[in-house]
């Protein structure tokens, strides 16, 4: 839906009418594709159970053909990215698939020095998670027009609305429960990772340093860093941190023409902030 918003709000800018290009709406149902792949990929990496509400792949019919099917969905995301026979398209696309990667591989690894792990908390939430929003936008804007500015204001609308999403779902990983999200809660902790909240929490509470550093590995550490967290105002400087972003999206958005998709834009990025699912 981002995309597609994206794709008629740089239409209307371009001074063309609304209408989505064929290159453009490929591009949607690419980036959805990869989405889902990574997902697919991801529910193995967090040994989940549940998505959406259902039963994950991994758990039906197990890993390796989890991981198969994540990579069949890509194959299919690839061969309709070269139908475009786009270069441009095809190369920011490809970015997305690297950075993907290179997210998840970010999220396995820890730093030791305080400031270094919140930079790279934000550079892993960057390409785990707005690369994909980013490079999608960008893609339909580098379709529609040649002007650079452009493209930069598509990606920069997808980079910071993209860290907002994953920062609340940080947040909502400690406020929200199962049910309601449809996959599993309280569930960063217990798979080692030290999120927004856990790190502004180690501001207040040091104690929490070694245990992030081994993981919340030892008895007893998953619990005493939720207490932690949710004595501190960890939950809020991280929802802060995302209304932060979320203006930055508008501030960059509304640079473009006025149009109906350019304020759905807008009106996203509150609800990227009030989602509790
Ligand atoms: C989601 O990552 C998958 C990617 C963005 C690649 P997370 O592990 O943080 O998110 P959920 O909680 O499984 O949706
Ligand atoms: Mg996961
Ligand atoms: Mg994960």
């Amino acid at each position: 839906m981002i995309v597609v918003l994206m794709a008629r709000a740089c239409n209307i800018h371009s001074n063309r009418d609304g209408d989505l290009l064929p290159a453009q709406r490929s591009i949607a149902m690419i980036s959805e594709m990869i989405h889902t792949a990574s997902l697919v990929h991801d529910d193995v990496i967090d040994g989940a159970d549940m998505r959406r509400g259902k039963t994950t792949i991994n758990e039906v019919w197990g890993e390796r053909k989890a991981i198969l099917a994540g990579d069949f969905i890509l194959s299919a995301a690839s061969t309709a990215l070269a139908r475009i026979g786009n270069t441009a398209v095809v190369s920011v696309l490809s970015q997305v698939i690297e950075d993907l990667v290179r997210g998840e591989f970010m999220q396995l690894g820890s730093k030791e020095n305080e400031n270094e792990r919140f930079k790279h908390y934000l550079e892993k939430t960057f390409k785990k998670t707005a690369s994909l929003i980013a490079n999608s936008c960008k893609a339909v804007s580098i379709l529609v027009s040649s002007d650079p500015e452009v493209h930069e204001i598509a990606y920069q609308y997808g980079r910071n609305v993209g860290i907002a999403f994953q920062l609340v779902d940080d947040v909502l990983d400690f406020t929200s429960c199962a049910n309601q999200l449809g996959k599993p809660s309280a569930a960063d902790l217990r798979l080692g990772l030290a999120t927004g909240p856990v790190l502004f929490a180690c501001q207040q509470f040091p104690e929490l340093h070694s245990m992030i550093m081994r993981r919340f590995g030892s008895d007893g550490d998953v619990d005493r860093a939720w207490r932690y967290v949710l004595e501190s105002d960890g939950v809020e400087q991280t929802s802060f941190l995302a209304q932060r972003y979320c203006h930055e999206a508008t501030r960059q958005i509304s640079r473009l023409q006025p149009s109906p998709e350019r304020d759905a834009l807008i009106r996203l990025t509150e609800l990227v902030l009030s989602r509790d699912k």
